[in-house]
């Protein structure tokens, strides 16, 4: 690997701890204005400080993220499909490289579809993204989406991982599950993991705890942040179970007490 990609990557998983909370703000690239992400730039402004890195749409970039920060972006690059239709899993290229670069990301990430009817198109998409980021040191992530048929278990989720892995993705998000420690060791790259639906906090909180101990780097979580009704107290204690290896009581104490102080 070369300086620059390295370089990078070290802007998103943070040397000190070897660890990441990224912020994923992407959602309506298919699903349009999901809840809480309504007006991005508010939602986003106040979680900045608490973010390692910024995972969201390159129109979302431009209109409702001030270029003053210095906050890593992993943009996405894959779509072209949205919520009325079935075929979620024929996803495009949306972005080239040279725009990612002039917009100084961090990362590309895109969504591959293992199982699905366009599996092969996904998984190009992602060879080729690494091939294009490897000449110009951009990591790629890949995100390893599940369709609506598929299990969500540790035999499906390692093969996506591993897939994911030997093209030549830099690191990989994919969801928890059981044995989720079968993931991490058959995958020789970097693991984050999506927090998935809303849960009540606790939950959410006990999700990245488990993760975290189970071998992941991190999580780059959307919903069960910007979704609480207190998202700058959950993201903080999201932060001391990633960084600080904090229990989930310890975390969920830190949460009520961030959510009374404000
Ligand atoms: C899904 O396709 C998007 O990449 C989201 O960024 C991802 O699902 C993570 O968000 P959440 O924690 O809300 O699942």
């Amino acid at each position: 690997m070369d300086w620059g990609m390295k370089n990078r990557l070290s802007r998103i998983i943070k040397p000190d701890t070897g660890r990441t909370v990224m912020l994923a703000v992407d959602h309506g690239y298919f699903l349009g204005p999901t809840s809480g992400l309504e007006n991005p730039r508010k939602t986003i402004a106040p979680l900045l400080p608490h973010t390692d890195a910024l995972m969201l749409t390159r129109g979302v970039l431009r209109t409702s993220v001030d270029p003053n920060n210095d906050i890593p972006v992993v943009l996405r690059v894959s779509g072209g499909t949205s919520i009325l239709k079935e075929n979620l899993d024929n996803e495009g290229i949306t972005v080239s490289m040279k725009d990612a670069i002039r917009l100084n990301v961090a990362a590309v990430a895109l969504s591959i579809f293992v199982g699905s009817d366009h599996e092969k198109e996904t998984l190009l998409n992602l060879a080729n993204l690494v091939n294009e980021g490897e000449e110009y040191g951009i990591p790629v992530l890949a995100v390893t989406a599940v369709g609506k048929k598929m299990a969500r278990d540790v035999r499906y989720l390692s093969l996506c991982c591993r897939i994911a892995a030997e093209l030549g993705a830099h690191f990989v998000k994919t969801y928890y599950c059981d044995e989720f420690e079968k993931v991490v060791e058959s995958c020789p790259i970097p693991v984050v993991i999506a927090g998935g639906k809303k849960l009540p906090e606790r939950e959410a909180l006990k999700l990245a705890f488990d993760a975290i101990q189970k071998g992941a780097v991190g999580v780059d979580m959307g919903r069960n942040i910007f979704q609480s009704d207190h998202p700058v107290a959950m993201i903080q204690a999201v932060r001391a179970v990633v960084h600080e290896n904090a229990s989930v009581d310890q975390a969920y104490d830190l949460f009520e007490s961030v959510k009374s102080s404000k």
